[in-house]
């Protein structure tokens, strides 16, 4: 079903329903299939400038946003914190206040603190989307994730999607979490005991601690990295321990569901969380993860941008 959408900003997955969600991905489906008949820009966001905020690293999801703006025929700045007035001492809000002050219209963020998109919600009228907050959500990954698997497989409902890894520190695997149930997939999350939040069972997924005993019955396994730059202390032995028990293997393949789809946000680290032959093997859609991550960030701004002019209409 198509939703009546009216979101000037994306923060996360759980506040969207699963219509919405729908919606997304049906615009985004609808983007894919013009590039594939040629119809790869458009002028919808003619006039709209959209600045890229990142204070984390980002190869994928600055690279989509930037190129989704431009396919949209927006044009976009991007902010670079550590050669900003930051430094300076000049806070972050006001940092934020002055680029809108530049007639910026959407604001694309990924900060170290979780709800740094939402505090920016509450001090400007831009639009923002959450690139990635902490350990909280990176709602245009779990959208993206969502978009491959239902390519693949048709639908979301009914299947069972494992992610393994590090949940703890995962904003990926939340929004795949929130996005999986809403939309009827069964989730497994996997990994050591010490990587797994003590209370996520009440998110309604099960909870495993042997990647082996799930292969079998599982449709979809996406590999989490181990974050290292989120991580207090040791959570495990070593990296050998973790990609013995953990480590997606052609051995392990064998043993999966003949039709299991490998799924892996990036960047991924080989030899750890998958061995080369499984991230370039027939069962990997990791690069078709990227490619559909730019449609999902064309329909994601769209459709916030249509929200956005209907709202200053009504003002
Ligand atoms: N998956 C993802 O967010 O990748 P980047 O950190 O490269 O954007």
């Amino acid at each position: 079903m198509k939703a009546e959408w009216s979101r000037r900003h994306v923060l996360g997955l759980e506040d969207l329903s699963a219509d919405e969600i729908t919606t997304i991905l049906d615009e985004a489906a609808r983007f894919k299939d013009l590039a594939d008949r040629g119809e790869a820009r458009h002028t919808l966001l003619k006039g709209v400038t959209v600045c890229n905020l990142f204070f984390e690293p980002s190869t994928r999801t600055k690279t989509s946003f930037n190129l989704a703006a431009r396919r949209l025929g927006a044009d976009t700045v991007d902010f670079a914190a550590a050669a900003s007035s930051l430094s300076k001492g000049e806070t972050f809000i006001d940092t934020a206040r002055n680029i809108e002050a530049m007639g910026v219209d959407h604001m694309v963020v990924r900060h170290s603190t979780s709800g740094t998109p939402y505090i920016l919600t509450q001090h400007l009228q831009t639009g923002v989307v959450n690139a990635g907050d902490g350990t909280h959500e990176h709602p245009t990954q779990g959208l993206l994730d969502l978009f491959t698997i239902r390519e693949h497989r048709g639908t979301l409902e009914g299947l069972t999607v494992a992610l393994v890894g590090d949940i703890l520190h995962s904003r990926v695997a939340r929004s795949n979490i929130w996005g999986l149930k809403k939309l009827g997939a069964k989730v497994i999350v996997c990994g050591p005991a010490t990587l797994i939040p003590a209370e996520i069972h009440r998110l309604g997924v099960e909870v495993s601690y042997q990647l082996d005993d799930i292969l079998e019955r599982t449709d979809v396994i996406n590999l989490l990295r181990i974050q290292f730059e989120r991580q207090r202390g040791a959570f495990f032995p070593s990296i050998y321990e973790y990609a013995q028990f953990y480590g997606m293997t052609a051995d392990r393949i064998r043993r999966a569901k003949k039709d299991v789809l490998i799924l892996a946000p990036g960047p991924i680290n080989r030899g750890v969380e998958l061995t080369p032959e499984v991230a370039d093997g027939p069962h990997s859609v990791i690069l078709g993860q990227v490619t559909n991550g730019l449609f999902v960030r064309m329909a994601t701004l769209h459709l916030m941008h249509q929200a956005r002019e209907k709202h200053l209409a009504s003002k």
